[in-house]
């Protein structure tokens, strides 16, 4: 990996020492370049000019395909990592008694569309954490015959614990339920492959480790699941309609993922989407992992023996992500991260800790920058 020549798609790393993929990553500049020539089509010609050979959304699904080992036809473009979810908590089929297994751990996004079941009688169980981590037992022990759903995220936003998603898998179609992961903390950065793993549903938006724009996000559902997803709600663009048919009504809903795009979408966000996918696709993941796990793997070097209380689980590789949260001592994590923040080094505060969250062109010399802070 050329790292200086990569660095220079990220004109960011010129303004700021930028370790803070977490929360929104800085988009590169092919994807800033396509999104530019989209606006000024818009801007100038009113209309787009794309057909079926070059079109941004088919690209965008074929390569968010490419990037999870899905099929193009189990891709959906969705507007954030919760629309996604929110299609199979609205799709599947409810019985009171029913329950969704969730974690503690977990961020809002993948808890709330359960929730919002609360009035079909459908229970929400969340699983305590254990070492910071989501424990397969307790898992394993929430899980049962009523279990219609487990829903998880890959990486743990304030942890950076990396679930171990093929075994969680395993335990869920064990008891006939579904896998629906929250893959917004990892994809991008984490290699991911859908069929291996056994997922049937997973969502994920563009603006963390996809170094893509906010409004766009993607959805799998697995071939298979199509159909279970029955009561989502459907907009016109679901159905089989051959172009320019804007006036038949009674039309077959469209037999692949992309049915759940129910209408014109974020278009400009789209662009960005299949910009972004590509360059990560042209990087290649498993060396995108290989790099963020080094960078990562180093900071936890560092800060043993520093005054702080390391929160990311970090026995083994194959449970790191690009997060890595830590408790200082001494320090108060919010002055931590203004007085970081003043030398233009952005990292987040998230409760008592400081996250810390580098991709792929990030250095070693700049993680040195952030260990300067801590005693
Ligand atoms: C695990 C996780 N899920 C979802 C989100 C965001 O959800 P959405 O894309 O729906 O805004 C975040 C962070 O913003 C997150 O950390």
């Amino acid at each position: 990996m050329d790292i200086q020549h990569l660095r220079t798609l990220f004109p960011i790393t010129g303004e700021r020492v930028f370790l803070n993929h977490a929360v929104t990553s800085p988009i590169p500049l092919p994807t800033y370049e396509a999104m530019q020539a989209y606006l000024e089509e818009r801007l100038l010609q009113g209309n787009t000019s794309y057909d079926d050979e070059h079109n941004p959304l088919t690209e965008a699904r074929e390569r968010a395909a490419q990037l999870i080992g899905a099929r193009p036809e189990e891709i959906a473009i969705v507007r954030n990592t919760s629309h996604g979810i929110l299609l199979v908590a609205g799709g599947l089929e409810w019985r009171p008694g029913d329950n969704v297994v969730c974690a503690e751990t977990e961020f809002p996004a993948t808890v709330y569309p359960w929730r919002s079941l609360a009035n079909r009688g459908v229970e929400v169980r969340i699983v305590p954490a254990k070492d910071y981590r989501v424990p397969l037992d307790g898992l394993r022990e929430a899980i049962d015959n009523r279990t219609r759903v487990v829903s998880i995220s890959f990486v743990e936003f304030f942890t950076g614990y990396r679930n171990d998603l093929a075994a969680i898998a395993q335990m869920t179609h064990e008891a006939g339920a579904y896998l629906c992961v929250d893959a917004i903390q990892g994809l991008g950065a984490i290699d991911l492959n859908v069929e291996e793993t056994g997922i049937d549903f997973l969502s994920a938006g563009a603006f963390k480790w996809l170094l893509g724009p906010s409004g766009a996000g993607i959805f799998y559902c697995r071939q298979e699941r199509l159909n279970d997803l029955d009561h989502a709600v459907l907009g016109y663009d679901g159905a089989q309609r051959e172009p320019g048919d804007y006036f038949t009504l009674d039309l077959p809903w469209k037999q692949d993922a992309s049915r759940f795009e129910e209408g014109v979408l974020a278009f400009g966000s789209v662009v960005g989407l299949a910009a972004s996918l590509k360059l990560l696709l042209d990087v290649g993941v498993p060396s995108i992992q290989a790099r963020v796990l080094e960078l990562t793997g180093y900071l936890l070097e560092q800060l043993e023996g520093k005054q702080v209380e390391i929160i990311t689980p970090h026995d083994h590789p194959g449970e790191r992500s690009g997060i890595v949260s830590f408790i200082p001592q001494g320090q108060d994590p919010v002055e931590l991260v203004e007085r970081m923040g003043k030398e233009n080094i952005i990292v987040s505060q998230r409760g008592p800790a400081v996250r810390v969250s580098p991709h792929f062109y990030n250095t070693f010399e700049e993680i040195d920058q952030v260990l300067e802070f801590i005693p």
